[in-house]
């Protein structure tokens, strides 16, 4: 069963106010220090400088104590790895030091488990607290792979209970009273946010959200394809359509996630493939060997089917190279294959169209997925050649400050209680900036389901429909309808259309129905770049 959001009858605005500067957040992947040679990459590499928040990647879960789990004993502890990284803020004081729980390897059962009660949550933000405080970090990443994942050993039911974990961890950390940010980094799929993420909840208590707008193709797709690509191309199809980081950053404005949160991943790593025997068509979407698991291992990260940047530019940049090097149109990506490998990756130029389109949208800041795969020795060129994009574009770029001015939610569309199991209220830490009315009343499951499946009208239900020969009704049958003139729309009271209008300059949106930037528009004919 979906939530359905759509009801949400909100009108987002731009103001000029007080703006925050654009982040660059920087993931590191500690195992990145066991690479050979020139490969291996520890604390000294950080170009801390670079970036307004690193993350040091990662701690897990105790299942059996409820507790901060340390994955790697001896250079976490041992040799200090938790320590120096949190030291290096003596000479970068503006600069925040966070760590990251979970990750790919971590799985889901174990997050699954440890938020479905209780005692099980409270042992974990305690231990979570003290393990903040010991360490000096100052911030908390939420990369839990992925709530109500059955495939990753989630359940229905931690939707709901990952939203009392998250408001749960939000009052511990602000009773602490140091600032500590709390950030998660989030798929894009549809599918994924329908089963896991209370949306607006979620982006309202946290920091900032981490958009994973990477992986979105890979060896496990069964074609070779770039995986970051902005846009969609003439060959995406079905679930793939929307599989692009523009359409996965407007689900999550759609569903209802303030601009200004979303920081846009970009990585910093290749997606490798190795086509079937004999297939000479190195196009987008061509036949790949699946058994093989993807391309060949590289030189330092030694796993099949991905390739560090550093790996890529050295072999295909280089001159008289034996490789070939393409770009994907629509994806605004390269790729670059010889004989029987291929790779989808990221380059300076189109890092540099990602970070244009991140300040052009007014999304709140870029992260990369990870700066230890950036060419960080130089071998290609200048050092952190990505990352110097990164800092540069939002080194003088204000966040616009979005106001969602909103009525109130219908019951039934909100998380059947926006109250936490310990009984207190999350405090919305952007109360300024909304009007939106919290609940305070717990409402039943029952009445929550049962009123939830009234199905209003979706008038762009298919999405190879051309959303021109959009129709408009006759009669208004859901609660909302939209109107021949994009700044216009209907609400609908017993089956009478009364005419709405958008604050100047926004359009309504057929799917979310909100008003929104024009340039997020779902019609052609209401849609208008900056
Ligand atoms: C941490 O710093 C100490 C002192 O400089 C050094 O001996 C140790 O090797 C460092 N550990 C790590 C993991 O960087
Ligand atoms: C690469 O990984 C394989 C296992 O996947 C391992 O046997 C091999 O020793 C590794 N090579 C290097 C250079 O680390
Ligand atoms: C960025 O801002 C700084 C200080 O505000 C200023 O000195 C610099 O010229 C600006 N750079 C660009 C490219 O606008």
């Amino acid at each position: 069963m979906y939530w359905i959001f759509g009801l949400i009858s909100a009108a987002l605005l731009l103001q000029h106010g007080e703006a925050s500067s654009g982040r660059v957040v920087c993931y590191w992947g500690t195992w990145a220090i066991y690479r050979p040679g020139l490969g291996s990459y520890s604390i000294n590499d950080i170009a801390v400088d670079l970036c307004t928040h690193v993350i040091y990647s990662f701690i897990g879960v105790n299942d059996e104590s409820w507790d901060v789990l340390v994955l790697d004993q001896e250079y976490d502890i041992e040799q200090r790895g938790f320590k120096n990284f949190t030291d290096l803020k003596k000479h970068h004081p503006n600069v925040k030091f966070q760590v990251a729980l979970g990750g790919w390897a971590e799985g889901g059962e174990k997050y699954s488990a440890m938020v479905a009660h209780k005692s099980r949550r409270d042992s974990f933000i305690k231990s979570a607290v003290r393990f903040m405080g010991e360490y000096g970090f100052d911030g908390f990443d939420l990369d839990w792979e992925y709530p109500g994942a059955s495939d990753r050993g989630g359940k229905f039911s931690d939707k709901d209970v990952f939203l009392y974990f998250v408001q749960e961890l939000r009052r511990a950390f602000d009773r602490e009273g140091k600032g500590w940010e709390i950030t998660m980094a989030v798929p894009v799929a549809k599918f994924r946010l329908d089963e896991g993420y209370h949306v607006p909840e979620l982006c309202e208590i946290l920091d900032a959200i981490h958009a994973m707008t990477y992986d979105l193709r890979g060896n496990w797709a069964g074609f070779a394809d770039t995986h970051s690509p902005l846009y969609k191309r003439p060959h995406d199809q079905w679930a793939y359509e929307k599989l692009n980081v523009n359409d996965g950053l407007l689900l999550w404005v759609n569903y209802g996630c303030s601009p200004k949160k979303l920081i846009v991943g970009i990585p910093f790593y290749g997606r490798s493939f190795t086509l079937s025997k004999g297939n000479t068509n190195y196009n987008l979407g061509t036949y790949i060997d699946k058994e093989a698991g993807g391309g060949a291992p590289g030189p330092y990260t030694n796993a099949t089917g991905m390739l560090a940047y550093y790996e890529i530019c050295e072999v295909v940049d280089e001159k008289e190279s034996s490789w070939t090097k393409k770009w994907d149109e629509g994806g605004m990506v390269p790729y670059a294959y010889k004989e029987t490998q291929w790779v989808g990756y990221e380059d300076p130029r189109s890092v540099q169209i990602k970070m244009d389109f991140i300040k052009s949208r007014g999304y709140g800041g870029a992260m990369t997925w990870s700066i230890d795969t950036d060419d960080f020795q130089g071998l290609c060129g200048p050092k952190n050649v990505l990352l110097h994009i990164l800092h540069a574009n939002m080194k003088n770029y204000s966040v616009p400050e979005p106001t969602l001015t909103t009525t109130a939610r219908p019951e039934w569309a909100r998380p059947p209680s926006t109250q936490s199991a310990d009984g207190e209220v999350t405090q919305s830490t952007t109360q300024k900036t909304t009007t939106t009315k919290r609940a305070t009343t717990t409402k039943s499951r029952t009445t929550t389901t049962k009123r939830s499946t009234t199905k209003i009208p979706n008038f762009n239900e298919d999405p190879s429909e051309n959303p021109n020969e959009i129709d408009y009704p006759k009669n208004c049958k859901g609660d909302f309808m939209p109107h021949p003139d994009c700044s216009k729309y209907y609400r609908c009271d017993h089956g009478k259309p009364t005419e709405f209008s958008c604050q100047d300059g926004l359009v309504y949106h057929t799917v979310s129905h909100i008003c929104n930037w024009p340039q997020n528009a779902d019609r052609d004919e209401c849609r208008k770049e900056l």
